[in-house]
């Protein structure tokens, strides 16, 4: 699919024209200027149906007279007086989703009595909207195949809307990253195959390391390693540079994901309904993944590093048994009762590694840590656990801006005793009470002063069917909007 910016419309039957309605208001722009030419073919569509203009309505007029186009669709856009940039991307999502398989070959947006951003917001949540795991069908039905070839957004001054929209593609670039690391299935996307995917970066600038096991096993990181003794595949600690601020020696951020590409369980084994889910449970990995294509792509002026601890968790002679101890990079021992609490082992050093190494300014986990993070908060939030104020700001900042919606929670020291180990510094699980918080906790354990946040993305990384129209069912690339903005608001420049 192809998206230009252009200052004038003469829409072909083959296009849909897709126009902004504002809630309560009566046409204006665009919209207003169609009522006319088709004689008021518009308001009578309005009136007959129960489209208001809210967000996330549309409502489809095929082939009113007078009019070149197709087919118009109208996009309920909210209160006027409110619209942002999230509501145009959005309205834009929603008007593609709407004729993506009609069988018309083009949109065309109006927006050319809107600011010329806006219309770039449009063609990202277009872009976004657009996207498609698709390597693995080969049979697919022609209809349900989309239609939509190319998009139009049209802009007051385009020259303007195409600038604004150059590190917006480069952010959908990495979103789609994302979500196609999400998406593979587990026999294809392993340890080793994710990192060489990792190293696809380098194009892009980002210096990318891959420590294998017998490095990790000299580094002393004997939790991570305790993860992937079961799997005949060899876990991988991927290590991304990217070095875009005027001083390439000023302190970074930094990023670390949970790469765990397939999640039994382990001798801990999970029961069978379900199951083929743990694929993408490396979603924290793949977001960092994702957001490093990002920032390089638009060649963001920070320091970042982005950290993947990458295994696969299976049962096997070879595997952790529950009641084994485990010695951590940090020194500290960890009892493993459940095999299934494997992510904490996996971040317990790769967070000590990234400290240790990179002494950054902050650091920040995305981690499909907990199934109770899904009970507490549902599938539209993601769990925020941070030791610094002023980081969660900038965090819940970020996140109303991008649509990656997070939703603090505490860290009460008292939980901790829940996980008291009588053989070892402590055990890997806290029981059933607070299960996010209690793994947050454990975390927190392996941050060694720095101002970190963790992100328990086991409810956002995937969703099926999806609440937001930028974000089809399935891999949502939770996580790289957010952190980008992050980045961008507050660390470059
Ligand atoms: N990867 C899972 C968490 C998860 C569960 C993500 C469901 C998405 C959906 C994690 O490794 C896990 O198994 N956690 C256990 C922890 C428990 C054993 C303390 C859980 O949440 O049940
Ligand atoms: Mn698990
Ligand atoms: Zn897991």
């Amino acid at each position: 699919m192809n998206i230009e910016f252009a200052a004038g419309q003469s829409p072909t039957p083959e296009s849909a024209l897709a126009l902004l309605v504002f809630e309560g208001g009566a046409l204006a722009g665009p919209a207003a200027a169609l009522d006319i030419a088709s004689e008021g073919a518009l308001t009578r569509a309005i009136a007959a149906s129960r489209f208001k203009g809210s967000k996330g309505q549309t409502l489809d007029l095929i082939a009113p007279a007078g009019v070149s186009a197709g087919r118009v669709v109208l996009v309920g856009a909210g209160a006027r007086d409110a619209l942002d940039a999230l509501t145009v991307e959005q309205a834009a999502a929603s008007a593609y989703a709407a004729v993506k398989t009609s069988g018309l070959t083009a949109l065309i947006v109006d927006l050319s009595d809107l600011a010329s951003e806006q219309a770039a917001h449009a063609a990202f949540g277009i872009k976004l909207a657009a996207y498609r795991f698709d390597r693995y069908r080969t049979k697919e039905k022609p209809e349900q195949k989309p239609s939509i070839e190319t998009v139009q957004v049209l802009a007051a001054e385009p020259t303007v809307a195409e600038a604004a929209h150059a590190p917006l593609a480069a952010l959908a670039d990495g979103v789609g990253f994302t979500r196609d690391l999400v998406s593979e299935p587990a026999n294809v996307l392993y340890p080793e195959e994710f990192a060489r995917r990792a190293k696809d970066l380098k194009k892009l600038g980002v210096t990318v390391e891959v420590l294998g096991e017998a490095e990790m096993e000299k580094l002393g990181m004997g939790s991570l390693l305790s993860v992937g003794l079961g799997s005949a595949r060899e876990s991988q600690l991927v290590v991304m540079q990217w070095k875009g601020a005027s001083d390439p020696d000023a302190q970074p951020v930094a990023f670390i994901g949970k790469g765990v590409c397939f999640d039994t369980g382990g001798i801990s084994l999970k029961p069978a309904e379900g199951m083929e889910d743990m694929k993408w449970d490396m979603g924290g990995a793949g977001a960092v993944a994702g957001l490093m294509h990002a920032l390089a792509a638009r060649k963001a002026k920070a320091n970042v590093i982005g950290i993947l601890g990458l295994v696969e968790n299976m049962p096997d002679g070879k595997a952790t048994r529950p009641g084994d101890i485990v010695t951590t990079m940090s020194g500290q021992t960890i009892e493993v009762i459940n095999t299934d609490a494997e992510g904490r082992l996996v971040l317990a050093d790769a967070l000590w590694y990234c400290q240790d190494r990179f002494k950054p300014k902050f650091m920040i986990d995305l981690a499909t840590l907990t199934g109770a993070i899904i009970i507490a908060l549902g599938n539209d939030y993601a769990g925020l656990f941070s030791n610094d104020d002023a980081l969660s700001e900038q965090l819940l900042a970020a996140s109303k801006a991008s649509g990656d919606n997070l939703w603090r929670l505490p860290l009460p020291s008292a939980y901790e005793k829940q996980f008291d180990s009588m053989a070892a510094d402590m055990k890997n699980i806290g029981g059933r009470p607070a299960g996010s918080i209690t793994a947050a906790l454990i975390l927190q354990k392996f941050v060694n002063g720095v101002p970190w946040a963790h992100l328990d993305i086991a409810s956002t990384a995937w969703k099926k069917p999806s609440s937001n129209p930028t974000i089809p069912d399935g891999a949502t690339g939770f996580g790289v909007r957010l952190l980008d903005r992050l980045v961008a608001d507050n660390f470059e420049g």
